[in-house]
């Protein structure tokens, strides 16, 4: 058991399976970044207050350094003795500095930099996401524009209903992102990282001491990072108390997840050999170990599977938050495992999703054959008969009994002579039923809408 930030009240040496459970270095390490960042401002604050000289600030400092350094070239490894990332740090500054650690902690808790770390890992991963959703937006629009020239079935309860352009149907799982990529970019506009609320009751740190440690921390920053609305605390209180930030970065992230579940089951029925129309790159697909023809699409599949876990993750920390009595709670450790999980399910799915979306390939002949369909277009007969003056409900009933009919007798209705077509409606003939059905001409007699590739949202930056 490594040493701990709180032993002077105990005369018993903690049981060993509780100090197991309560544990949580094994997943707070990911907040080691984080952590240096609380301890540098704090370290400054502490040195403007004059609780610490320059020269100890110094040397505080170069040890965080360090450490950080250690954290950014991926060197860093974690004690898994150690109760949390905050001992662990503390512990390293220790053997850096000796008893001069002790005075890091001053005037300081733990509660207080636990909110702050986890305040940094929601901005920084969030502006990773954003630059990621904005390369699955960009695929979008490449495999939009890919086949521009394309049009397809367009389905309404899982069967047929009209012809769409293929941009159209990419566009609309790119409407969907776009609004993911706003709700996250509104997130990070509006998110506050807070320094200075003690355990509860705020520090006895003065306040401007902490702003100038904030101004100078942020200004050491990469740009993207300087993060204009750092604060000292508002309410102590709520700082400590609260995780509807976390709630809200996973109800982000839940709502994209749901998006890239409902992309991941069209392109999963699409590539069945019912459908047809899409290939899916192989790469990411897997085999069967007993049926050899099988090609499965295991990425997809998880990506759908994946949303039980999104959304579980997401009313595990709403659940964890209900009822819990003001300020912190030791509940509130169990944020993390659900907040990482999330964050990297999400950043490995969109990563994954842009790739193939690059890779799949259509299959013209079949698209074209379900084209073929002619009752995909018996909407566009009646919208041609409403403009010619027939009443909407006359019309649908009379392109519906044509469509029975068609189908009863096993006819085509483009194949219809005049005679036949006009003892339906005297406006329909067999010129302009075969000039109505047809793919170009059902997309372009829509007016309402642009079926262009969409443009893609410029990025805060490339963190990571
Ligand atoms: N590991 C704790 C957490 O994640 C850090 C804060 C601990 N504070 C305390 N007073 N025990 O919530």
């Amino acid at each position: 058991m490594s040493k701990k930030l709180w032993g002077g009240r105990f005369k018993k040496e903690v049981d060993k399976a509780f100090f197991k459970f309560q544990k949580s270095i094994q997943y707070d390490y990911k907040l080691a970044e984080y952590d240096i960042y609380h301890s540098i401002i704090h370290v400054t604050a502490l040195k403007e207050a004059g609780i610490i000289n320059a020269d100890e600030a110094r040397k505080l400092m170069s040890a965080l350094t360090g450490i950080f350094r250690e954290v950014r070239d991926e060197k860093f490894k974690p004690n898994l003795a150690a109760e949390d990332i905050h001992t662990d740090i503390q512990d390293r500054v220790e053997k850096k500095v000796g008893k001069l650690a002790l005075k890091l902690h001053s005037l300081r808790s733990r509660n207080d930099q636990v909110v702050f770390d986890e305040k940094w890992y929601c901005y920084k991963e969030g502006i990773y996401i954003l630059s990621l959703i904005n390369v699955l937006l960009n695929a979008l629009n490449h495999f939009g524009t890919r086949y521009g020239s394309f049009y397809m079935p367009g389905y309404t309860h899982t069967q047929r209903a009209q012809v769409v352009s293929f941009v159209s149907y990419t566009g609309a799982f790119f409407c969907m992102l776009e609004r993911d990529f706003e709700r996250l970019d509104a997130f990070l506009k509006r998110s506050f990282i807070y320094i200075g609320s003690g355990a509860l009751a705020g520090s006895s740190i003065p306040k401007a001491a902490y702003s100038e440690a904030i101004k100078k921390f942020l200004g050491s920053m990469k740009p993207e990072f300087r993060h204009s609305r750092s604060e000292t605390v508002k309410n102590s209180l709520d700082n400590v108390a609260s995780r509807d930030f976390i709630i809200d970065f996973l109800s982000i992230l839940s709502m994209l997840q749901m998006h890239l579940s409902r992309m991941a089951e069209d392109f999963i029925i699409f590539s069945t050999k019912e459908y047809g129309f899409f290939d899916l790159p192989e790469e990411f697909c897997t085999g069967s170990s007993l049926m050899p023809h099988k090609k499965n699409p295991d990425f997809l599949e998880l990506v759908r599977g994946n949303t039980g876990r999104v959304y579980g993750n997401l009313v595990a920390v709403l659940t964890t938050m209900k009822g819990l009595p003001l300020t912190y709670n030791r509940d509130m450790q169990l944020d993390k495992e659900p907040l990482f999980s999330s964050t990297e399910i999400i950043e490995d799915e969109l990563k994954i999703m842009a790739e193939l979306i690059q890779k799949i390939n259509i299959n013209e002949d079949r698209i074209l054959q379900a084209l073929e369909d002619e009752e995909l277009y018996s909407t566009e007969l009646v919208e041609f008969l409403v403009h010619e003056g027939v009443p909407f409900g006359e019309a649908h009933s009379v392109i519906g009994k044509l469509t029975r009919y068609a189908q009863d007798k096993k006819l085509k209705i483009k194949s219809m002579p005049d005679k036949k077509l006009h003892f339906f409606h005297k406006k329909l003939n067999h010129k302009n039923v075969k000039k109505i059905m047809n793919p170009e001409y059902a997309v372009f007699s829509k007016k309402s809408l642009s079926a262009h590739a969409r443009t893609v949202p410029n990025t805060p930056s490339k963190a990571k």
